[in-house]
């Protein structure tokens, strides 16, 4: 049953776990089994990238970055990108793990930063993509679902640090954050 204060399921996690696994096996093929650098994007991509390395098969090593563009609201601030833990980059292969792409604006700003640490090639795979909100051009070469312009928490996502245990993807009703 869902949580009271999501006001609909929008992908369970049978829907979500027959996704990553194609998601894993494209990302996988598309590396041609170079050693690849998983790299997270904290906090939301933390369960996303979880599910997918263990559907992927080869060489591959985790690290994380942090991007945050939302605060306690719904609508975005200024993003603020570093790195927690992350080994040399310097002529790796990187696939980069976010959550959500909404108005692309966190995607380039980490994109920059992670050929900036000397990523030899980058690629992006990204679990919910708010295709409608778009503002800036940007390249994602995996996307697992297109979705509508509502707030979503759950699966990693969250609202003030909220919901991210949510095994769905869930609409958050309006009243968890009128007027914030
Ligand atoms: P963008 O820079 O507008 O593309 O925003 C992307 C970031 O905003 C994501 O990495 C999320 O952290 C956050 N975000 C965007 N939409 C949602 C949402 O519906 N729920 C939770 N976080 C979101
Ligand atoms: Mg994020």
């Amino acid at each position: 049953m869902a949580d009271p204060d999501i006001e609909k399921v929008l992908l369970d996690e049978e829907q979500i776990r027959a996704r990553v696994k194609e998601l894993a096996a494209e990302a996988c093929a598309a590396f041609e089994g170079r050693p690849i650098l998983v790299v997270g994007v904290l906090k939301g991509a933390f369960i996303f990238l979880a599910d997918l390395v263990r559907e992927m098969h080869g060489p591959l090593k985790v690290a994380f970055l942090r991007a945050e563009s939302y605060r306690d609201g719904t609508r975005p601030g200024e993003l603020e990108v570093g790195c927690v833990g992350v080994p040399d980059l310097r002529g790796r292969d990187v696939l980069l793990v976010e959550d959500i792409v909404d108005t692309g604006r966190s995607l380039v700003g980490i994109l920059d930063a992670v050929r900036e640490l000397g990523a030899l090639s980058v690629r992006t795979v990204v679990l919910l993509d708010k295709s409608d909100r778009r503002e800036v051009d940007v390249a994602v070469d995996h996307v697992g679902f297109i979705v509508p312009d509502e707030f979503l928490v759950g699966y990693g996502l969250d609202h003030a640090e909220d919901y991210r245990n949510l095994p769905y993807v869930g609409v958050l009703a309006r009243r968890v954050y009128e007027g914030s």
